[in-house]
């Protein structure tokens, strides 16, 4: 199948590479948002996300002319959907006395309905918002044939996720294997003409629930494997063991692949596509649902072990927080374990200064932001590193005890090196590391 003009709906982390990708690659692209502010900031040669290599990316694609944006979409060969599917915060299901988190798929219903009055024969129409299972078949094929068109006969339909790792988003794009899958084979392949234009890696095709499952399992199976490490994390604590030093013997074993513990799991996929297939089937989810509850619960192991580092008493001491996005060296604070761990540390008393210095303009109800690392450490009484950025790594004990009048520190992420903190006169108390009494 050929393709000339394609739209991309929703310009975010994903749908804008996506977008400038196909640009780059010599389609007409039109970018859709519904937020003005995206649709402004990119019309006036800004970018509203940071993604290494981004910018560039999209200052070309609009200046070749190949990318356009706008705020509804206009009559395309191809239609992508990347909008956001997150969980309700308001809403919960019950199961057996547990409750799930519920998937909020009105982005994916608006974003489908815009694009019904457009539709036409031989059209292609793929899903990439990560989705419950069955969303392409029970979803968004009844809206799109809303336009009197059948799906498979008139147009094709398909689900393909996006697996990229944010902060290699655009050479991932380019370089992954694809999964794509369609409601029928002619579907899959017109996908497959599709993404051919710049996937360099394999593209695999099979049906669209299939390639649905395959998102959600490989999430799922990730979030699983963080539960147990965060568990271990917990067990090696009360027993006097050091989790960093006994998960890297337990690694020399040739089928043994144990992940880092942290202060939970967050961001936009893993800490939310699990739910996805708990609400879908509450009844065979049992493994999954605690998986999830073990790292949600995570960031309050995280307050004790604070706690318990002051004498267990945090009331009016002043706590300074380094890193708040989900992961390093990102600036997204989607679904952040981290930004949780400072709302329990004010709401257990204590005066959190946090630092962030991918997103310095962040603001959280509570906690004093600062511009610099100083000013967040200058008058602590105990210093978190909450999230791994290199910066944060890289720091050198002898230079910070010169900055801050406290000696001690909690590391949460086993970024710090302990000798050298000792040396600098720290107490250097770590997430999984116990003394055992
Ligand atoms: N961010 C990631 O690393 C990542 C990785 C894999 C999969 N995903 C999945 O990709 C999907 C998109 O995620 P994201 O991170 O790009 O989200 P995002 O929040 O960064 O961006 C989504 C954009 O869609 C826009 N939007 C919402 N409803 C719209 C509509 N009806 N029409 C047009 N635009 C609309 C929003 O304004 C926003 O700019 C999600 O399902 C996510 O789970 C994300």
């Amino acid at each position: 199948m050929q393709f000339k003009k394609i739209c991309v709906i929703g310009l975010g982390y994903i749908g804008l590479p996506t977008a400038s990708t196909f640009a780059a690659y010599g389609l007409q692209v039109v970018g859709v948002d519904t937020n003005p502010y995206v649709i402004s900031t990119l019309q006036n040669g800004g970018i509203h996300i940071c993604e290494p290599g981004l910018r560039m990316l999209v200052h070309e694609a609009i200046d070749s002319g190949n990318l356009t944006v706008r705020e509804t979409p206009e009559a395309a060969d191809a239609y992508i959907i990347a909008v956001p599917t997150p969980f309700f915060d308001d809403e919960q299901g019950i199961y057996n006395g547990q409750v799930y988190r519920m998937a909020d798929m009105r982005s994916v219903k608006s974003a489908t309905e815009s694009i019904v009055p457009y539709l036409k024969k031989g059209n292609l129409v793929v899903l990439e918002s990560t989705s419950p299972p069955r969303t392409t078949i029970d979803l968004v094929r009844p809206i799109l044939e809303r336009s009197g068109l059948k799906a498979g006969s008139d147009f094709h339909l398909a689900y393909s996720p996006e697996r990229v790792l944010p902060g290699q988003i655009i050479r991932e794009m380019t370089e992954n294997a694809r999964v794509i899958g369609g409601i029928d084979k002619p579907s899959a392949e017109a996908g497959k003409d599709l993404y051919a234009h710049f996937v360099k890696g394999e593209i695999i095709l099979t049906d669209a629930t299939t390639a649905e499952m395959v998102k959600l399992m490989e999430n799922t199976s990730r979030d699983i494997n963080i539960a147990i490490a965060n568990e271990f994390s917990r067990l090696t604590q009360r027993f006097g063991v050091d989790i960093w030093e006994a998960i890297k013997i337990a690694n020399r074993h040739p089928r043994v692949k144990i992940l880092n513990p942290g202060p939970g799991v967050g961001g936009h996929c893993i800490s939310v596509d699990p739910w996805f297939l708990v609400e879908a089937a509450p009844d065979l989810t049992e493994l999954i649902s605690t998986a999830r509850h073990v790292n949600d619960s995570q960031p309050q192991f995280v307050l004790d072990l604070i706690r318990s580092a002051l004498d267990n008493d945090l009331t009016g001491k002043n706590i300074a927080a380094l890193g708040l996005t989900f992961k390093p060296d990102v600036d997204d604070l989607r679904e952040s374990p981290a930004i949780e761990v400072v709302k329990l540390l004010t709401q257990a008393g204590a005066i959190v200064r946090g630092f962030e210095p991918n997103k310095t303009d962040t603001d959280i109800p509570g906690v004093e932001m600062t511009h610099s690392l100083e000013e967040a450490i200058v008058d602590a009484d105990l210093l978190v590193l909450l999230v791994g950025h290199l910066e944060f790594i890289k720091l050198d004990p002898m230079r910070l005890r010169e900055l801050t009048q406290t000696r001690i520190a909690v590391d949460t992420v086993g970024g710090w090196e302990i000798q050298s903190w000792i040396e600098a006169g720290f107490k250097l108390v770590r997430l999984g590391v116990g003394n055992y009494q």
